[in-house]
């Protein structure tokens, strides 16, 4: 599937159940001072999900463009190093504003992923905040016939999710891929789960605190769910390559730096970090700009400056 493809099934499919389509918002978060950009699909819904908007719908579905570069989420430094890390990528994400909440979300995404996408269940690993884990022994594992064998259980560090300082935040599940015992790395939880073997294709956060600025987690009213699953990831696994440069949507960027460079054979080009490096960021930075970003000394400005400037460095 052509990423276009698993975007509009994505949308479709949430769409088809009962879920609103709401655009992407901008790489600036509106509602938010605190955030250097916006980091994920929950951001512009963090009011919803923590009781305090009405949007006149319980269910989003959305693709939403997404910068992790400065602040909590910063993946700036790994990128070109790994076959999964950009500074903008786009998140497909659902969400439930005191609607439906696990059962549902895991049903569906289990659903979308195995029947639409067809993945096969034996490539997919997924771990388990360990509160969580004896909901899931009853009744996920019953939903989706996942063996225990596959499944990790972690805590606070991996498998519990927060957008930055404040907001709605709980523990989460996340879905990984397995690429193949010729790529490096171990499962989740392991010593080498960093290599590029298992990759984490969705997260599913089951937001139930409202984090304070003092640290506190205060309960939520009406508990939700966000969910988000990277697009460039999922396009990767289903286009059968092991890196998301080597998907449709970086293949004619990555063509376009190499030859800049003088590279002619596209293997070395995909080989050749600095490479990957100049296609990842001058997609951040066109959308960046697009988005009213400019190049400057300050905040939000000054980390863009810093990509580009990471981009020039490589393209030397
Ligand atoms: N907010 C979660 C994340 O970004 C799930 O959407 O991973």
């Amino acid at each position: 599937m052509k990423s276009a493809d698993i975007r509009s099934a994505y949308l479709g499919f949430f769409a088809e159940r009962e879920h609103t389509i709401v655009a992407s918002n901008s790489l600036i978060p509106g509602n938010d001072p605190t955030l250097l950009f916006t980091n994920s699909g929950m951001v512009q819904f963090k009011e919803a999900l923590a009781g305090r908007e009405q949007l006149g719908f319980t269910r989003a579905v959305s693709a939403q463009r997404c910068v992790r570069a400065g602040g909590k989420h910063n993946d700036l430094d790994n990128v070109g190093y790994t076959a999964r890390h950009h500074t903008f990528f786009e998140m497909l994400g659902n969400f439930s504003f005191g609607d439906y909440f696990k059962v549902e979300a895991i049903t569906w995404a289990w659903e979308f992923l195995t029947q639409v996408l067809r993945f096969d269940p034996a490539r997919l690993w997924v771990t388990v905040h360990n509160d969580d884990i004896k909901r899931f022994d009853v009744k996920v594992i019953a939903v989706t016939g996942f063996p225990k064998s596959r499944i990790t259980r972690l805590g606070d560090a991996s498998n519990f999710w927060t957008m930055g300082d404040t907001g709605p935040c709980g523990p989460n599940s996340e879905i990984f891929f397995d690429h193949g015992a010729t790529v490096p790395g171990g499962p989740p939880g392991s010593p080498d789960e960093d290599g590029d073997r298992y990759v984490e294709i969705w997260n599913l956060v089951f937001p139930q605190f409202d984090l304070q600025t003092d640290g506190r987690r205060l309960p939520l009213a009406q508990p939700g769910i966000d969910t988000g699953m990277g697009l460039e990831r999922v396009a990767a696994a289903l286009q059968g390559v092991h890196s998301n440069y080597e998907t449709d949507q970086f293949r004619s960027i990555i063509r376009a730096a190499g030859q800049f460079a003088g590279i002619n054979d596209e293997r070395a080009m995909l080989a050749n970090a600095s490479v990957r490096v100049i296609a990842d960021h001058i997609r951040a930075t066109g959308f960046l700009i697009a988005d009213g970003v400019v190049p400057g000394n300050e905040d939000r400005n000054y980390v863009l400056r810093r990509i580009i400037r990471r981009a020039l460095r490589h393209g030397h």
